[in-house]
């Protein structure tokens, strides 16, 4: 193992964090490859200053695109291990040695190409129970926790995702910035493009966010009846635990995808304070919520939104 080659791998492995998911695809992370360290840091003009003020939604957008270079490291066999010092840069990664690659892990690799977040509704059929427990595990064992939500609990997260998007879409200032990132082809390769969103929004239990513009993806016609809802939690409320459960966001949407269940994020309540305590409370007090997300499956004759557009490498990738 050489300098350059170490280098090489750092480089590769930002570049393919290019693909991972974020509040409104803000992408708001810039790498830095500095020897055999790669750092990670968050982007402060790719912050959503009114609806996420205090940097949770970019914390967890982060920490989503440290898992996804870790997934790309493994995936070429290359151990390595991660600081996340509390501040910037938010983590810094070292490879240590290059070793057979597992196969779980050119799986996982593959599956950053496949995820996506898909807006269509969900199928009848349900997530089986032994499927949800691998999901349930694969979180826990990536740093956070997954809380699937039972019925009643299900009537109160659709109760604080209606008083969220009711707090958001009466907000002059945040209706006017989420506007500057949704919508469009989206050519300067951030935001989401027309292509992503629903032509009507769903009538479902849990609504769906509402953005303030439709798109011209076919939703399709079932209800959300089938689907499993769950909360992505943590035991802390710091900046490393929510990148933390970025981290943990990305592992779960990979082995969802990977098991054909899709994933919805749905982070109107946790945006909002008051219904990010109601969510609190639903998980009993043990813990800080991260993340909704509704579970489910997709009718695949249906077509799938087209990929979303990302930042060009040399936007979020020194290399020094
Ligand atoms: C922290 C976080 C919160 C998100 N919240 C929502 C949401 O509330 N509603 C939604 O439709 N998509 C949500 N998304 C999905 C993003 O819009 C999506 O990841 C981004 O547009 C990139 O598209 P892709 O996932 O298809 O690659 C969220 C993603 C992240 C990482």
């Amino acid at each position: 193992m050489n300098d350059d080659e170490v280098k090489r791998a750092l480089v590769q492995a930002a570049d393919a964090a290019r693909f991972a998911p974020s509040i409104h695809n803000t992408q708001p992370w810039r790498w830095v490859v500095r020897g055999d360290r790669l750092e990670l840091h968050g982007v402060a003009e790719r912050q959503l200053r009114e609806q996420d003020p205090d940097g949770r939604m970019l914390l967890l957008s982060c920490g989503t695109a440290l898992h996804h270079a870790r997934v790309a490291l493994d995936a070429e066999g290359w151990r390595h291990e991660v600081e996340r010092p509390a501040g910037e840069p938010l983590a810094v990664v070292r490879a240590a040695e290059r070793v057979p690659a597992r196969p779980e892990a050119t799986r996982h690799f593959q599956m950053l190409q496949v995820r996506r977040t898909d807006r269509r509704t969900v199928t009848d059929e349900r997530v089986p129970e032994d499927t949800l427990r691998h999901l349930v595990k694969v979180t826990e064992e990536a740093g956070a926790r997954l809380h699937v939500l039972g019925r009643d609990q299900v009537l109160e997260l659709a109760v604080a995702v209606g008083q969220a998007q009711h707090a958001e879409a009466g907000d002059e200032r945040i209706t006017a910035e989420t506007a500057t990132w949704v919508g469009g082809d989206r050519a300067e390769g951030t935001g989401i493009p027309a292509s992503a969103l629903p032509e009507e929004v769903p009538l479902t239990t849990v609504a769906e966010r509402d953005f303030p513009s439709r798109g011209t993806l076919a939703a399709g016609e079932g209800h959300d009846e089938a689907a499993t809802y769950a909360v992505l939690y943590g035991e802390g409320d710091e900046a490393a635990d929510w990148l933390r459960g970025g981290e943990a966001l990305s592992a779960l949407w990979l082995a969802a995808t990977e098991q054909a269940v899709n994933l919805l994020p749905l982070s109107g309540p946790v945006e909002i304070p008051f219904t990010r305590q109601a969510l609190r409370r639903m998980l009993g007090g043990v813990g800080f919520p991260f993340l909704p997300v509704r579970l489910g499956t997709l009718d695949p004759a249906q077509s799938a939104p087209p990929k979303t557009p990302r930042l060009p490498a040399g936007q979020v990738i020194d290399v020094l």
